[in-house]
């Protein structure tokens, strides 16, 4: 265990961010004409483009020592190895082995749990292809046109991010929706889109306890069931993805319509394990094993490469680098891919959810930042909302450009401007617009004096903002799977470094116990709360309305 902040690259690191905090990336580009094929990295056709940070190859070298130090080497193969890393939940941490292809054996216990993860790959096969041809049809023997998965948080975010992002390749004629909120509107509106006889029901749940999930899954199965007239419709409409087999039971479903996961896959990592099943039914299995594919390229990448040319190991060290050193509390994702829009989301549980800690591996509240604020919406519309705070803010904001040089939708002159606007966006937000060119630019264009002086300060940029930028050929599932697979390892390292548990997410269960205590006072006995949660309760107990 290794409080990061009594390392000496630590202590190195503090010393050179003195030495480099003032100088300005436009000038280490002009003294550099070779920097950005130093500071770049590819893997497949992914670029990754790392050179608009503030760093200079002697930051570079210092942080992977920071890395080194912090034993990174080590957790890496300690996890991939299956050992119990969650320590808080006693478990291991095995995504890694539901997109493992090679023949490598990956032991839990003594056991090694390929042979299980390859039993649920032909399951799910078996029942995305019998959907898809029409086989696996619904009560009244109509086909499926609809799947509607049920989920929340890790068994929502993924498949949806992931289905929203491969939308191209969709079957015609099958639909995928996704109900996670526990507001009724999110479901009603679902179930006004799709019909009974048609529509298959996935709930998508680790734990098969989760409020939300459970809620509306048993509203959709009342509504399943008022429609068809049968209760044996059910067997044919709901299938269950858990590790809760008893839970899976108590609803009603039977155990043959599950599809099994394991306690070392996290919620926001199970993308590749059977909550994956609504990705495998309208993409195919073919496209959701290229998923796993890119996935695994990653993962052998992040297991192999030395930790100067590991682009996840990178990726974290520089958010480290911000976040703990210039004090940059958040870090924007950008994709400029439409198809991309719950990206940014995504990534919000994934990072926020891992590495939102602020409790030391030994019980101690550290004294040092851990993980950011993730945001981010896909570029253009960004630019038209928010890069106005990112250009000329007093935030440091650390931002990743995510851009494929090919559209799945060519059209007239799109694609050129969509890229044309990320690439210009990195380079205005590193080299900025000094208040000296504001001027030039204004005397140009007319301005009187007293309009160059007034304006000047306001059209002028400090630039120097940081940027990573992951240039893609195209959005495919392969490329999709490896650029998830990055950002997992990035989150990874970072916990390592931070001396958290990244796997854990106790933090969420402080309201979801309170909600327990709040709900049946609602509409009964009122219990002893502050004043605010009493006349917030009053509030909602005079004006609700009563629902049958
Ligand atoms: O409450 C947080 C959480 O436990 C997430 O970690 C998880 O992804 C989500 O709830 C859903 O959990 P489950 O898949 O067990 O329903």
């Amino acid at each position: 265990m290794v409080d990061p902040t009594h390392t000496e690259a630590w202590r190195a690191l503090q010393a050179h961010y003195d030495e480099v905090r003032d100088m300005h990336m436009r000038d280490l580009f002009d003294e550099d004409p070779a920097r950005a094929g130093r500071l770049s990295s590819t893997l497949g056709d992914l670029l990754f483009d790392y050179s608009k940070n503030r760093v200079t190859d002697r930051s570079v070298s210092l942080l992977v020592e920071l890395a080194e130090e912090c034993g990174v080497r080590d957790w890496i193969e300690r996890m991939f190895a299956g050992d119990a890393i969650n320590a808080t939940e006693g478990r291991a941490v095995l995504h890694t082995a539901l997109r493992n292809r090679g023949d490598r054996p990956v032991m839990v216990h003594d056991v090694d749990v390929m042979p299980d993860v390859r039993r649920v790959l032909e399951q799910m096969r078996r029942f995305a292809e019998a959907v898809r041809d029409g086989s696996r049809a619904g009560h009244t023997g109509r086909a499926i046109t609809d799947v509607v998965n049920i989920g929340i948080g890790g068994s929502d975010l993924g498949p949806f991010m992931v289905t929203e992002a491969l939308r191209p390749y969709w079957k015609e004629g099958l639909r995928a929706h996704f109900v996670s909120n526990v507001d009724g509107t999110h479901l009603s509106e679902v179930l006004r889109e799709v019909r009974a006889e048609t529509t298959l029901f996935i709930v998508a749940s680790k734990t098969f306890t989760t409020q939300e999930t459970l809620t509306n899954a048993r509203s959709a199965r009342q509504w399943l069931v008022e429609r068809l007239g049968s209760e044996d419709a059910v067997a044919k409409h709901f299938v269950a993805l858990s590790t809760n087999r008893e839970a899976v039971t108590a609803f009603g479903i039977d155990p043959d319509n599950m599809f099994e996961l394991w306690d070392w896959v996290g919620g926001r990592y199970s993308l590749w394990s059977a909550i994956g099943l609504s990705i495998a039914c309208v993409l195919g299995m073919e496209h959701f094993e290229d998923l796993l594919a890119g996935a695994y390229e990653v993962d052998e990448h992040f297991r192999t490469a030395p930790l100067r040319e590991n682009i996840p190991v990178l990726m974290a060290l520089l958010g480290v680098w911000y976040g703990d050193f210039f004090g940059a509390t958040s870090h924007a994702v950008l994709p400029y891919d439409q198809y991309l829009h719950r990206f940014p989301a995504y990534l919000q549980q994934a990072d926020m959810e891992s590495n939102g800690k602020r409790t030391s591996r030994e019980g101690e509240v550290v004294a040092y930042g851990t993980g950011p604020i993730v945001w981010g919406e896909p570029g253009t519309n960004g630019q038209h909302a928010f890069f106005q705070l990112l250009h000329q803010g007093t935030h440091l904001v650390p931002c990743d450009f995510i851009v494929p040089a090919q559209s799945q939708n060519p059209l007239g002159q799109h694609h050129d401007i969509l890229v044309a606007n990320c690439i210009a966006q990195a380079e205005a937000l590193m080299r900025g617009k000094t208040e000296e060119e504001a001027r030039d630019e204004l005397r140009r264009s007319g301005a009187s004096k007293d309009q160059v002086v007034l304006l000047a300060p306001h059209k002028a940029f400090p630039g120097n903002r940081p940027s990573n930028t992951f240039m893609l050929e195209k959005l495919t599932p392969r490329t999709l799977g490896r650029l998830i697979a990055l950002y997992e390892h990035k989150i990874f390292v970072q916990g390592v470094i931070w001396n958290i548990y990244s796997f854990d997410q106790w933090g969420v269960e402080l309201g979801k116990q309170l909600a327990k205590v709040v709900l049946p006072e609602l509409t009964g006995q009122l219990g002893e709360h502050d004043s605010s949660t009493q006349q917030l309760i009053e509030y909602y107990r005079l004006h609700r309305e009563s629902v049958s």
